[in-house]
């Protein structure tokens, strides 16, 4: 790729935007109100905004290596209270995709250096849902459901937030788990019960 290329593509794109609207850049820089906090995978075929078709401004976008949301990752948290807190969005999405790597290395028994213990908060995962996955004996199939359950539990780590707790007994702030469809494009709803996780794992983790 000619990095040049990227400055010539951004004049296009400007000068398309102006077409439309000729104020679009002073609109866009006054202020945000997205009401959606996406948190993602950093893989390069996972293009956040242009898989979900929305414009700059809509969605708040953090994205990470297997779309992640351990406790003492102050860069998620931080997202997450500055979304939560300050821009008060109503959604909150965490988008796994299959085939992803971050989740395939975290399934292979090798040392990926200062990866380690990133890729651990998924091997966690594995061991939570262990009984359900060594069933699985299509090894693909086994990924895809890791991807899945991976979803579901950083789902959780969202909740356990006190931003997130408070957000919800406000104005009943909803989590979703979505996972790309590498291979066909396809945006999946895990369709997660958000107030039934609620509801078994307050007892735990209620902070607010
Ligand atoms: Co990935």
């Amino acid at each position: 790729m000619d990095i040049n290329q990227i400055f010539e593509n951004n004049r296009r794109w400007i000068s398309d935007r102006l077409k439309i609207d000729s104020n679009y850049f002073v609109k866009l820089s006054k202020s945000q109100h997205p009401e959606v906090l996406y948190i993602g995978c950093s893989d390069s075929r996972v293009s956040a905004e242009e898989l979900m078709g929305v414009q700059p401004g809509e969605v708040f976008v953090h994205r990470n290596i297997a779309n992640m949301v351990p406790n003492t990752d102050l860069s998620a948290m931080s997202v997450i209270n500055y979304a939560v807190s300050q821009l008060n969005v109503s959604h909150i999405v965490i988008c796994g995709h299959y085939g992803c790597g971050g989740v395939v290395a975290a399934m292979q028994s090798s040392d990926f250096g200062i990866l380690n213990p990133w890729l651990r908060n998924i091997r966690d995962v594995y061991r939570l849902h262990k009984t359900e996955l060594d069933l699985i004996n299509i090894t693909e199939e086994r990924y895809k459901r890791l991807v899945e359950l991976n979803v579901e539990e950083q789902c959780v780590n969202v909740i356990k937030t006190s931003d997130v707790q408070k957000a919800y007994n406000e104005r009943k702030i909803k989590v979703h788990g979505w996972v790309f469809d590498i291979h066909s494009g396809k945006l999946i709803d895990l369709k997660i019960d958000f107030d039934k996780i609620l509801k078994k794992i307050m007892e735990i983790y209620q902070i607010i």
